[in-house]
């Protein structure tokens, strides 16, 4: 099966290139080809012979490798009222997302090999981009007691992790941290210490918190864990990701050990680069934990963002229903859902504001968290054809109404937006196409 993309502009690490790409049997085997002055394309009447399916028409589109979301709750099995495999995954593959890693904070949760399998089995049946999971470094994904199944259940997962919980116990997580290391697998660590937290804490504790009489997150409970586990990685010389990173003292905690050398990594997530506490209202839509900051802090993550300090971009999409979400900053869950607006947002604010190029965007959004987290497929010759395609230019207002995740709680809803996805391929098959006719 041969198929051609004609007349895009196809992004390359060495710029764009014009002309045709063809993908055989789901394998990138021709970049550019046809004629170069990025006139019509050349599909020679032996390509079209040969093409099964249509050329594909990319006409004033830009084809990039297919963006990787490291960071993703699918919340199934257990919590199919908030998303599923099927939907989740149709929100990635709409958000020109062909890659997630899904968190671990299921029902059962995947602590061991057979709890892993239930997820597995679900990913196998519904999922429209690829899946790759993440196991529990904790039994029960506690944070704290025993370890996992970690050895059982390393051949199946990207890594391990306890996201939504800190693990408490320095001891456990340096037992976490060597088995790991011996599996060859990432720690992903939610960085959260218990210790430091008061109850009903719901947003940062600063300007925002204090002025309307509510309980603060403070940010000494991410950086505390930060600080810890960095040292653990340095004596244990195990992969260590930072899951999203809010405050400036983890990035200059984690910029500090990349120079010492310790095997660290780092995400953080549109949220935290584009907004603040400054920018928050009483409402759900803006709660997560970690909480938006301070306008410093979010500072110094897009200083950390340009210097490498933070490798990549994650969303850390987290949905629940809109009744969780309808209880304001106090009283909502925390999570907001990201898929069909990192992209976007993110390259309005930051390529079109002058923050980063675009090439650095799909860095950090696709080639860092794919080579990090040794995932395939990609844009490059001889891979698996994972790849998206976006209308830079076309302008729209962000309308959750319209999400395919049954989450909608987004504090980007409203924003005028440019970079429409329009089309995603996963081993060269189209997974997901806009029709434009609808909108
Ligand atoms: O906001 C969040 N939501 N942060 C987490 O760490 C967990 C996540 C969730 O699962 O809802």
């Amino acid at each position: 099966m041969r198929q051609i993309l004609t007349g895009g502009q196809i992004f390359s690490k060495d710029g764009f290139l014009r002309g045709d790409l063809v993908i055989e049997d789901g394998i990138v085997s021709e970049i550019g080809a046809g004629d170069a002055s990025g006139g019509n394309p050349v599909v020679s009447k032996d390509n079209f012979i040969r093409c099964n399916g249509n050329p594909i028409d990319c006409r004033g589109l830009s084809i990039l490798p297919g963006l990787v979301d490291v960071h993703v709750h699918l919340r199934e099995p257990g919590f199919s009222f908030k998303e599923t495999i099927a939907s989740g995954t149709a929100a990635a593959a709409a958000g020109g997302v062909t890659a997630v890693c899904s968190m671990p904070n299921l029902d059962p949760a995947p602590d061991n090999p057979e709890h892993l399998e239930v997820q597995r089995a679900a990913i196998r049946k519904d999922a429209r981009v690829r899946v790759v999971p993440f196991g529990c470094i904790t039994k029960g994904q506690r944070g704290t007691g025993a370890l996992a199944d970690l050895e059982g259940m390393a051949p199946y997962v990207a890594g391990f992790s306890d996201d939504g919980r800190g693990v408490q116990e320095d001891a456990l997580m340096e037992q976490a941290m060597r088995l790991a290391k011996r599996l060859d697998r990432p720690i992903v660590a939610h960085c959260e210490d218990n210790r430091l937290l008061c109850p009903g804490g719901c947003i940062h504790a600063g300007r925002y918190a204090a002025a309307h009489g509510l309980v603060g997150i403070s940010s000494e409970s991410e950086w505390r864990q930060v600080e810890r586990d960095l040292k653990l990685a340095a004596k244990t010389g195990c992969r260590y990701h930072v899951c999203h990173v809010s405050t400036k003292e983890s990035v200059a905690l984690i910029r500090q050990a990349k120079r010492a050398g310790v095997a660290v990594s780092c995400e953080t997530a549109p949220h935290y680069l584009l907004l603040c506490e400054d920018d928050l209202a009483d409402e759900g839509r803006f709660k997560m934990n970690p909480p938006l900051r301070s306008a410093a802090d979010r500072e110094a993550l897009l200083e950390g963002l340009c210097d490498g300090t933070i490798d990549l971009i994650a969303t850390d999409h987290a949905p629940h229903t809109a009744e969780e979400k309808s209880r304001r900053l106090a009283g909502s869950l925390m999570g907001v859902v990201g898929l069909e607006t990192a992209f976007p947002v993110l390259y309005t604010k930051l390529v079109r504001g002058g923050v980063l190029s675009l090439a650095a965007l799909v860095e950090k959004m696709s080639l860092a968290p794919r080579r990090l987290f040794r995932l395939p497929g990609g844009l490059e010759k001889g891979k698996q054809a994972d790849l998206a395609v976006f209308d830079l230019d076309r302008e729209y207002i962000v309308d959750p109404e319209r999400f395919y995740s049954m989450g909608r709680a987004t504090p980007f809803a409203g924003w005028r937006v440019r970079g429409e996805s329009r089309m995603t391929m996963v081993k060269g098959e189209v997974v997901w196409q806009r029709n434009t006719q609808e909108r």
